[in-house]
Parts: C-alpha cells; sequence; structure tokens
C-alpha cells in the first residue's frame, strides 16, 4: 500500500499489539433508538440537526454528461469482462475476491481514474449466491473524486447505535456506523452535555497514545505530547473539535480487536447534540477522504487491509421500529461476510466509482410510469447514488425530490421555518385502509431504483418518516396528520440513499480485498420486508 493512506498504520508496529483474532465474520447487534418526538411542550418544533442535509455542495452541479456516455459504451464493458475473468482466475487461486491492483487510493483529492476502467468483479461463478454483477460504468466519475463531503451533523442521526468497546480495558460506547464520513470520533470526558453521553477516558486506557504528525505522516507520541488538533467544521455552523489519539476499538463485546487506530476525541461540539443517545461516530467512508492532516484509517479498513476479515464485507441489515410506537427496530452490522439471516435471493453489485463514498450509479429510478432518472442521466436528474447509513431519508436533487413527492397523494411542501424537512405526506400513507381509501387511480405506488437490471423498491408505507409523529397543522398549511416526506431535497449531483432505503434493504459494502482498490455496493432484498412491487 501507499504510504500516503498508511501514515497511522506504518506507525502503528510501535505500538502494543494484542493477538490478531483469526479470520472470520463479525455480527454487531444494533439497538435502534426511538426519536421521542418532533415538538416541545410549549408548541414549538425541536430542530432535530440529524434532519438537516449531510454534505455541503462543494462539486456543483455542471457534470461532464459527454464524457460518462463514453464510460458506458458497450466497449467499455466488454473490456471490462474481458479482464474480469483475468481477475476470476486470479481470485480463485488465492481463494479471494480481491483485486490485481494494489495501493491505488491517493492522498485526498486524488484520482484513480486508471483503475476502474482496468480490472471488474467476478461475475459468476461466486460463492455466497452472488450471481449478479452491474456494469455501471467503468471509469472513474471524477465528480465524485472530489467531493470531499462532511458530514453536516454525524453526531445526530436517525441512531442505529452499535456497542463498540474503545481502550483496554475496554471502555463501551454506542456508536453510529456512518458510511458517509470517514473519522471516528468520541467524546472527551472535558466535553459537552453533562451526564448525557458516556465519554471516553484515554488516561483508564493502557493502549492509548496520542497521535501527532511529523513530516505530514501521523505517528504515536510519547505520554504528555499534546494530541494532533481536529477541528471538523459542518457548513451549519456545528463543528466538533479536539485532538486526535490512537487506541483499539474493540466490536463484539471486546472479542474482535482492531488495534492503533485514529479515534478523535471530542472536547468542543457546537450544534446541538445533546438530546442524541449516541456516545459517538464511527466514518466507514473511506480514510482517504479526511482532510485531517495526516490521514485517516477507518476500521473496517483496518480490519480488510490487516487480513482480519474472511471477506472484505460490510453488510448493513437495519430493521426498522414498530410504525406505533418508533421502537423495537435494530438489526445488525456483520463484518466479513455477505449476512444472509434476512436475505431473499441474490445481491446486485455496483462498480463503486467515487474515490471516497460508496456511491455508483443507478440505471433508473421510477415511481411506477414516471421516470425520474435514466440512462446516461441528466444535469437535472442524475444517475448518480450515495449510500449513507448516517443520514436519515432518501435526498433527491431538487427537481427529482419534486416530482417524487408529486407522486405521493397528499403531499405538500412547506415553507415553515420551523420545520426542518419541506416535504411532507400524510402520516397514513401506504396504510392499508387509507390506501384503499384513495381514488382510483391515485393510490400510491412504490418508489423503484434499479441497479443494472434489477429492481428494488422502497415500501409504500415508508414514505413517511417518522409516522408517529405528525407535525403540528399549523407548520403544515393548516393541514391536519402531515408527517416528513422520506424523500427530500438534496444536493443536485446525486440521490443519497439513507436509512429509509436501507432499513428495507440488505446492503453490502466490499472493499474488494485488503488492497481496498475494488469497492463495490450490493443491494439485496428483505425476507422481512414486504414490497408493494
Ligand atoms: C440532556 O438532554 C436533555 C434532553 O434532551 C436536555 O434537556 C438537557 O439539557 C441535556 N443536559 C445537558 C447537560 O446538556
Ligand atoms: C494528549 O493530548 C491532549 C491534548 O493536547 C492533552 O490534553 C493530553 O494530556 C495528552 N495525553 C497524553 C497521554 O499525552
Ligand atoms: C469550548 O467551548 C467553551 C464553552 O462553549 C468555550 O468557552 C471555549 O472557548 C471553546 N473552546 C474552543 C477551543 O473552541
Ligand atoms: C432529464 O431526465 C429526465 C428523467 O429521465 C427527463 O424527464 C427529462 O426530460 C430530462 N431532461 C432533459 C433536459 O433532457
Amino acid at each position: 500500500m501507499k504510504a500516503t493512506i498508511c501514515g497511522a498504520l506504518l506507525a502503528l508496529s510501535t505500538l502494543p499489539l494484542l493477538p490478531t483474532p483469526a479470520s472470520a465474520s463479525r455480527t454487531l447487534k444494533i439497538s435502534h433508538q426511538p426519536i421521542e418526538g418532533l415538538v416541545n411542550e410549549d408548541g414549538s418544533i425541536i430542530h432535530y440537526d440529524f434532519l438537516n442535509q449531510r454534505f455541503t455542495e462543494q462539486e456543483a452541479s455542471e457534470i461532464d454528461f459527454r464524457r460518462r456516455k463514453r464510460d458506458l459504451s458497450g466497449a467499455g464493458s466488454k473490456r471490462s469482462q474481458r479482464e474480469c475473468r483475468d481477475t476470476k482466475q486470479q481470485s480463485d487461486k488465492s481463494g479471494r475476491h480481491h483485486s490485481l491492483i494494489g495501493g491505488v487510493l491517493g492522498g485526498v483529492g486524488g484520482l484513480v481514474g486508471g483503475v476502474l476502467g482496468g480490472v471488474g468483479h467476478v461475475v459468476d461463478g461466486v460463492k455466497d449466491g452472488l450471481t449478479h454483477y452491474v456494469e455501471n460504468g467503468w471509469m472513474h466519475d471524477h465528480k465524485f473524486g472530489i467531493v470531499i463531503a462532511k458530514a453536516e451533523n454525524e453526531a445526530a442521526d436517525n441512531e442505529f447505535l452499535v456497542d463498540v468497546s474503545f481502550g483496554t480495558p475496554g471502555q463501551t460506547l454506542q456508536m453510529v456506523l456512518d458510511t458517509g464520513s470517514p473519522e471516528a470520533w468520541v467524546y472527551s470526558p472535558v466535553c459537552c452535555y453533562g451526564n448525557n453521553h458516556s465519554s471516553f477516558d484515554p488516561a483508564q486506557s493502557l493502549t492509548y497514545l496520542n497521535r501527532t504528525v511529523v513530516d505530514g505522516k501521523a505517528v504515536p507520541a510519547p505520554p504528555g505530547t499534546p494530541g494532533q488538533d481536529f477541528n471538523v467544521a459542518y457548513s451549519s455552523g456545528s463543528a466538533t473539535r479536539g485532538y486526535v489519539g490512537l487506541d483499539t476499538f474493540a466490536f463484539e463485546k471486546g472479542k474482535f480487536r482492531v488495534d492503533g487506530l485514529p479515534l478523535a476525541l471530542a472536547t468542543n461540539l457546537t450544534g446541538s447534540r445533546r438530546g442524541r443517545q449516541m456516545d459517538g461516530l464511527i466514518g466507514l467512508a473511506t480514510g482517504s477522504g479526511t482532510q485531517v492532516p495526516g490521514g485517516w484509517t477507518t476500521a473496517f479498513e483496518a480490519m480488510s487491509q490487516r487480513g482480519m476479515l474472511d471477506e472484505t464485507y460490510l453488510t448493513a441489515t437495519l430493521v426498522k421500529s414498530d410504525r406505533k410506537t418508533g421502537r423495537n427496530g435494530g438489526g445488525q452490522y456483520v463484518f466479513g461476510e455477505v449476512d444472509k439471516t434476512l436475505l431473499k435471493g441474490d445481491v446486485t453489485w455496483s462498480k463503486v466509482l467515487s474515490a471516497f463514498f460508496w456511491a455508483g450509479y443507478v440505471s433508473k429510478i421510477n415511481i411506477d410510469g414516471l421516470v425520474l432518472a435514466e440512462g446516461q442521466g441528466n444535469a437535472t436528474n442524475p444517475i448518480r447514488f450515495l449510500v449513507d447509513t448516517g443520514s436519515a431519508t432518501i435526498s433527491m436533487p431538487p427537481v427529482m425530490a419534486k416530482a417524487a413527492n408529486a407522486q405521493i397523494y397528499g403531499s405538500y411542501k412547506t415553507d415553515s421555518k420551523k420545520v426542518q424537512l419541506p416535504w411532507l405526506v400524510p402520516c397514513d400513507t401506504g396504510l392499508k385502509k387509507y390506501e384503499a381509501k384513495l381514488p382510483k387511480g391515485q393510490r400510491n405506488k412504490a418508489l423503484e431504483i434499479t441497479f443494472g437490471t434489477e429492481a428494488f423498491s422502497l415500501p409504500i408505507e415508508d414514505y413517511v418518516f417518522f409516522p408517529q409523529y405528525p407535525v403540528p397543522a399549523s407548520e403544515a398549511g393548516g393541514r391536519e396528520n402531515m408527517c416528513y416526506s422520506a424523500i427530500q431535497e438534496g444536493l443536485s449531483s446525486f440521490t443519497l440513499l439513507g436509512l429509509s432505503w436501507i432499513k428495507n434493504h440488505v446492503v453490502v459494502f466490499d472493499q474488494g480485498g485488503p488492497s481496498l482498490s475494488e469497492r463495490r455496493v450490493g443491494f439485496g432484498k428483505r425476507r422481512d420486508v414486504k414490497y408493494d412491487v
């Protein structure tokens, strides 16, 4: 691997290393914490930061779609397919699906254009029922490559919390796993909000060391040395400040230890996080997307690079909560294999086309006969997607969000400043009795997203986000029983698939082997979800 992203890793050899467990798949149980409400006792609305858009519009809307036409041409596909076969032979020998090309991830802003064109993934005959391989274009999308998207509010998404312990002995905290940002942070004991959050105390950990940066490289610092500054500001004006250390993360009740990972200790947070359950956040986007000097390596990257996983997969199987109470959701994340617990059928793969995000191309987005995007896409209706476990809803480019909501019976866009998300839909959307009463021909139809040739859908009931919490009629143009739509306006360049989508599917993130060079994301249908199409 190139030293550019492994500065932190190179330094690890000086840390006390604990025995590495044998390769295995790892399962994390998640406790989904309910949201308590939208409205204060005095009737004003709480502004949940987690409902904000997480990404700033860094990469503007002008996208060279002509270039992509060529990307998707048959010539490109053929070339990739041939090389896929070469890859397959290699894979068979090594028993892994890893790439032939190592060290592709450059520094921040580095382009990986040459790589994606060269090697495809194994197509057929792969185990785990993975019979589909979607060739969604074979050239790297430079526009994705330069998005250094900062999560706007990683502290407060719809919280699927995972127990992770830090340090030695382990201090267990409830963490959000976030595929939309790279860094990991926890509350330091000197931080914020009193007893509302558990913190990580580095003084209690035998394996903790501060991290400093020497000649651009992150290295462990002798005790007494100040840790490198951590200062991540978000577009809303919120920020996480603190310092960076290195310590062990342990999953699965401390059994699966990953040593020497960078960890930010937050000493100051601005923006509202006081009501959130989470004690911190573990980023799972690519570490090379960080803006922190010295680089970053995510827990998932480290597990993959160090050969700690059977396969370099992370499967998210997130289970939605009860519609009435908002409780009893959960599900699990599994590192190391395609989790088939609730998987129905095959996983459909899409090549990841962004250096930093779990992002690529869809082939179509539609609601019944209304096509929101297809083919090459265009400037207002692009075909890019990005999967983000740290975002609550689905965000579409404004033109698409408007068209999609227009298909939902009774939708309304409020201009109330008190409401965090403008698109509202009737809270009963998707309920059998309600749908049956709608005028014939106006019954709601499901949103469908096609990856390659395989269509996946959002159950109609999940057009509603927070069905338990109607927006006051005063903020909804006088309409009663209106709730947040699960489809909101986001950036103009891609559709962001947040938890509203993820909780209805099996989502697999594949690093493409220890070299992390052939990432792809897979979607599978669920046995426990009732789809309408
Ligand atoms: C803890 O959270 C509660 C509920 O959101 C909030 O009212 C309270 O102010 C918080 N306490 C601190 C010290 O931030
Ligand atoms: C690590 O750095 C922080 C912030 O500079 C400092 O307060 C702390 O004492 C340092 N810890 C160690 C073990 O040196
Ligand atoms: C941290 O927060 C406190 C309280 O809001 C503030 O007084 C202090 O200046 C902040 N420190 C930094 C370094 O931002
Ligand atoms: C962009 O794509 C959408 C969806 O396919 C389509 O309805 C629209 O007409 C296209 N716009 C242009 C300018 O071609």
